[in-house]
């Protein structure tokens, strides 16, 4: 696989689509990249040395969100990135690609997904943690012409409901540890905002 090429056909194919109206042009480009970048890390950590499945965690975290907007996505999207990606990779890397695709979405506790699923599924919930949260948690105000108030009222209601929900599906203990300690820092920055929000100040 040349991963240059297939970076730029992810591109052409992911940089000017608008999946989400709340979120900037392009999102599940930038947000592939990420993951691709998080899933190696990943694996640097829990297998240090086993650099097979890199390169198909990697494609497949370029496209994992290809059919966004198609529900299942996940279900769709394997179907495309097989398309795609037909005239550049082996028929087994297009088969674990596309296994990888179909099993990001709904993560249900097995024993029988392989590492490069595994660690895919928790690279995707680790990019939508720490300041990337807040990135989105803005835009999606901006978008919906909310205020600081709004934002606010987020962190303080329904940020730690969700973020737990999240957290239990992740597979790995690291993944568990990287997951806090960006979630320590969002409570502390939204501690912080609240408290500026009301004219108020650390000092
Ligand atoms: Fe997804
Ligand atoms: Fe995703």
């Amino acid at each position: 696989m040349d991963l240059e090429v297939i970076q730029g056909l992810a591109s052409k194919h992911l940089r000017s689509r608008n999946a989400h109206h709340n979120r900037e042009q392009g999102f599940i480009y930038y947000h592939g990249q990420r993951v691709a970048k998080l899933a190696v890390n990943l694996r640097k950590r829990l297998l240090p040395g086993e650099t097979t499945f890199d390169q198909v965690m990697i494609v497949a975290s370029y496209f994992h969100d290809v059919a966004k907007g198609i529900e299942p996505h996940s279900k769709f999207g394997s179907i495309v990135a097989r398309e795609i990606l037909a005239d550049y990779c082996t028929s087994e890397e297009l088969e674990q690609i596309a296994t990888i695709i179909r099993h990001h979405q709904f993560r249900e506790k097995r024993n029988d997904y392989s590492d490069c699923v595994k660690i895919v599924q928790d690279a995707d919930i680790l990019d939508h943690f720490g300041s990337v949260e807040i990135w989105m948690n803005f835009q999606h105000y901006a978008h919906e012409g909310g205020t600081l108030d709004d934002s606010i009222a987020f962190y303080r209601d329904d940020y730690a409901t969700h973020a737990q929900k999240v957290r239990s599906l992740l597979n790995y203990p690291v993944s568990l540890q990287i997951f806090d300690e960006k979630d320590t820092f969002v409570r502390e920055f939204a501690a912080r905002m609240a408290l500026e929000g009301n004219g108020e100040f650390m000092l």
